[in-house]
C-alpha cells in the first residue's frame, strides 16, 4: 500500500497528490508517468509526475478531475492509502543543451513540466515558460518555475491575468522580442498540446508533446494507447508519451479520446459527486 502524504486542491478541478513511493522515485526521470488505482476495484489511471523527493521517497502528481476515477483520487486525505502506484513508466523527456527552449503548459501540464524545466535549466538552456489557462484562477506554480527560466509568459483566454488569448499569443510575443526557439516542449490536455503543435509549426523545430492517451496496462501489452506518428503505429505508454507533435495524427487521437466520455459522465452522475466539473 502507498501512503498519501498530501492531497490538495491547487485550483478549481486540479489536485496535487503526494504519496510515499521510494522505489519509484529512485529511478524516475522528467517526462515519465505512473499509474494509480484509488482502490482495489478502481480503474488504472495514468498520471504525469510533477515532482519528487528522493530523500523523502515521495512522488507528486497534479491531476484534473475528468471522471469517476479521478473524482475518487481527489477525495483522498493525508494518511489514506492507495493499493497501486506503478512506475516509472514511459520514456523520459529528452534533456540536452538545445539552446532556446519554449516550455508550454496548460492544466495539469503546468505541474508535469516542472521536472523538465529544472533539468533543462541544469543543462544550460535558455528557457521561456508559457503557461496558459482559461482564467487567472486556473494558473498555478508560476513561482515554482520562475527561478529556472529566463522569461515567463502567462496567457489567459479571458485576459484576467497576463496576456489575453491562447497559445498563438505566445508566438506573437516571441516575434516581438525576436526569439526563435530551437525546441518546443508542451504538456497538458490533448487540445492544449495540439494547439502548441499547430501554432509553433512555423518554426520548423521539434515540438515535443506529451500525449495523454487512454491507457490500461501502461506496459505495451493491451494496445489501447496506440497513436499514429509519422504514419506508423506507436504505443504512447512505451514509445512515448513524448512524440514530435508535427508528426502526430491528431484527428485519430481526438476520436480515440472521446470513446469513453459517455460512460465516464454516467458514472460521475450516478455516484452523486455532482457531475464533471
Ligand atoms: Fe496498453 Fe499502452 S496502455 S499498450
Amino acid at each position: 500500500m502507498f501512503e498519501v502524504i498530501e492531497r490538495e486542491k491547487l485550483v478549481p478541478n486540479l489536485h496535487l497528490l503526494t504519496v510515499r513511493a521510494p522505489q519509484i522515485v529512485e529511478t524516475i526521470k522528467p517526462g515519465q508517468f505512473v499509474i494509480f488505482r484509488s482502490d482495489e476495484k478502481a480503474e488504472r489511471i495514468p498520471l504525469s509526475v510533477a515532482d519528487w523527493d528522493r530523500e523523502a521517497g515521495t512522488l507528486t502528481t497534479v491531476f484534473m478531475v475528468v471522471g469517476a476515477s479521478t473524482e475518487k483520487l481527489s477525495s483522498l486525505k493525508t494518511g489514506d492509502t492507495v493499493p497501486t502506484v506503478v512506475g516509472p513508466l514511459g520514456r523520459p523527456t529528452e534533456i540536452d543543451n538545445f539552446g532556446s527552449v519554449v516550455c508550454i503548459g496548460g492544466c495539469y501540464g503546468m505541474g508535469s513540466l516542472f521536472p523538465t524545466i529544472k533539468a533543462l535549466d541544469a543543462k544550460g538552456n535558455d528557457i521561456t515558460v508559457v503557461y496558459e489557462a482559461r482564467s487567472h484562477n486556473l494558473l498555478y506554480w508560476a513561482d515554482k518555475v520562475a527561478p529556472f527560466c529566463s522569461r515567463f509568459i502567462s496567457i489567459t483566454r479571458d485576459g484576467s491575468s497576463g496576456f489575453k488569448g491562447h497559445i498563438d499569443k505566445s508566438v506573437e510575443i516571441l516575434d516581438i522580442i525576436d526569439l526563435k526557439p530551437d525546441r518546443v516542449i508542451a504538456n497538458g490536455c490533448t487540445f492544449s498540446v495540439y494547439k502548441a503543435a499547430k501554432d509553433y509549426a512555423r518554426y520548423d523545430v521539434p515540438i515535443i508533446v506529451s500525449l495523454n492517451t487512454i491507457m490500461i496496462d501502461g506496459t505495451g501489452m493491451c494496445g489501447v494507447c496506440r497513436v499514429t506518428v509519422d504514419n506508423k503505429m506507436k504505443f504512447a505508454c512505451v514509445d512515448g508519451p513524448d512524440f514530435d507533435g508535427r508528426r502526430v495524427d491528431w484527428e485519430e487521437l481526438f476520436k480515440r479520446r472521446k470513446q469513453y466520455l459517455n460512460e465516464e459522465a454516467f458514472l460521475v452522475h450516478n455516484s452523486g459527486c455532482g457531475g464533471i466539473k
